[in-house]
């Protein structure tokens, strides 16, 4: 925030006109105070500029805010005094808004863009649909091709899976009205098949500004924090309703209702396989349920910006954590993992949906996708990169789970002190090798002593420790997860 000296406003009026976009300037935030009281305002970036009701409003980004905080204001919030033209030369970035610098908060980047579900991209006929997920295909073929992993295919084999409640298996598929997944009209190119998820989503203006208002889901009223490539003629619409079992969406409550009465899901589709109290987690196969993955990533992508939504959902698995009443089992959120994955990912894409958000089912999710990498045998980490709220999130899981281990952890017999290898905490917990260590050279407990590394613990961190992990309500019980690992390698086909 910075301070404004006083001025008149008039002035700053007369200049609106010179605003364009890609220039900066401070911006009243819609939580601040009145700027010309408090004087307070943040730099932010015009991504766009609309004529509405003879009124002109701006799309603002915050610089150095997360994008969920963008927003149209009017012209009474910006402080044209301060205004920066964008640079002759990044003119042409300018327009697409490109001129905001792009935090990755791990720096890594990603060989590929696997993230599941539909893609903002430009697609302007079904051939060319059909071309785009052709493509990808053949492209994740070829990274499988030279996956070092690949066995030989072999013929298809059904394994079974215990599941505790219903299977509707595919059947989601089946219900008739299938929504077209939107074509963008603005002028686009196709996706790029390779290079970070982060820079993909900014090619274009379109993908950068909100284009829902509201949705509707199950009791919930939520506010979408980032552009979703729902169809065009729904986004103008003060709300959508959502289906909260089959995520089909409708373009008012009369319709929903109207859907509602027919459809017979209680439940999303795939296998229940994890019952305990009233968290259940569902597995779905992203080719055997495509409809209801697409609509899961539609809605998925309302909450998250760095990733890349594509069409393809055949190569992921889905899965999908409700909490049951008496109304049904509703969606808190889900992740999405690779059926095979090169870079030993065991998450692509995970999401609380903001009613649910801060109450520890993140935390859930996080845990319950290392259950299944340990029902596999493997490390796992998730996708890069993360998000603001996901790197927050997985930090704080890494943390409380290695101090678990470390806290319990007694000397053996003949030794003074206990001990444990790095590979040993990653064993037991299944999380890989690179995020224990950075986990413990965030917490500042590696030392070096006498020659060797050893791990000092003092009291403040194991007591606070211990009250976090009290508060910590909600677990994941193995006893309680039914489920076997397919070997995606050897199926052949996914
Ligand atoms: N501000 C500050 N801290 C937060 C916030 C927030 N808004 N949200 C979560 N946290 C912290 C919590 O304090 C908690 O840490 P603590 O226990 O040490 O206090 C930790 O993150 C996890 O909290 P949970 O309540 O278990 O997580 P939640 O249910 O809120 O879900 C999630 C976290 C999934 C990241 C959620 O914020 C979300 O869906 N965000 C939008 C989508 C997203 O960004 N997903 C991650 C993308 S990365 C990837 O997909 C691989
Ligand atoms: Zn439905």
């Amino acid at each position: 925030m910075k301070k404004m000296s006083e001025d008149s406003n008039s002035a700053i009026l007369d200049s609106i006109s010179s605003v364009t976009e890609g220039c900066r300037l401070p911006v009243l935030m819609n939580n601040g105070d009145d700027w010309r009281k408090s004087g307070c305002s943040t730099l932010a970036e015009i991504i766009s500029i609309k004529d509405s009701d003879s009124k002109k409003q701006f799309y603002v980004h915050y610089i150095d805010y997360n994008k969920r905080l963008d927003e149209w204001v009017e012209e009474d919030r910006l402080d044209t005094r301060k205004i920066q033209y964008p640079r002759r030369d990044l003119a042409s970035a300018a327009t697409t808004g490109l001129n905001t610098p792009k935090k990755t908060l791990t720096g890594a980047t990603n060989s590929r863009p696997s993230s599941p579900g539909l893609t903002p991209d430009p697609i302007t006929g079904p051939s060319v649909l059909a071309a785009l997920q052709q493509k990808q295909q053949k492209n994740r073929k070829r990274k499988l091709d030279h996956s070092e992993s690949k066995s030989p295919p072999a013929q298809e084999e059904e394994v079974r899976r215990p599941s505790i409640g219903s299977s509707i298996g595919s059947s989601i598929g089946g219900l008739g009205d299938i929504e077209i997944p939107p074509l963008l009209t603005q002028q686009q190119s196709l996706p790029r098949q390779t290079g970070s998820l982060a820079t993909h989503s900014d090619d274009h203006a379109i993908t950068r500004i909100k284009n829902m208002k509201m949705i509707e889901l199950g009791k919930y009223r939520i506010k979408p924090w980032y552009f979703s490539p729902y169809p065009q003629e729904i986004t103008n619409l003060d709300c959508i309703y959502i289906c909260e079992f089959c995520l089909k969406y409708r373009k008012s409550r009369k319709c929903l209702e109207r859907h509602l009465q027919k459809c017979p899901f209680k439940h999303p589709p795939g296998n229940e396989i994890y019952r305990k109290g009233s968290v259940s987690f569902f597995e779905l196969d992203g080719r055997k349920n495509k409809l209801y993955a697409q609509n899961l990533c539609l809605l998925a992508k309302l909450f998250l910006d760095h990733k890349t939504l594509y069409y393809d959902t055949d190569p992921f698995l889905f899965y999908v954590m409700t909490e049951y009443d008496a109304r049904g089992y509703h969606i808190v959120g889900y992740f999405s993992k690779e059926k095979e994955s090169s870079e030993d990912y065991n998450v692509a894409c995970i999401l609380t949906l903001p009613p649910y958000q801060r109450k520890g089912y993140g935390k859930l999710l996080i845990e319950f996708s290392y259950e299944l990498s340990k029902f596999e045998g493997k490390t796992g980490s998730p996708e890069k990169p993360l998000s603001d709220l996901g790197l927050l999130s997985y930090r704080s899981y890494w943390k409380q789970t290695i101090l678990e281990i470390l806290i319990a952890l007694k000397p053996q017999e003949g030794q003074e002190k206990p001990q444990l290898t790095i590979n040993e905490i990653c064993e037991q917990t299944s999380i890989k090798k690179e995020d224990v260590i950075s986990t413990l050279t965030n917490l500042e407990l590696i030392n070096y002593y006498r020659g060797q590394y050893i791990l000092t613990l003092n009291k403040d961190l194991v007591d606070s420790h211990k009250k976090i992990m009290e508060k910590r309500k909600i677990r994941i019980d193995s006893k309680y997860l039914h489920w076997t690992p397919k070997d995606w390698a050897k199926r052949g086909k996914w």
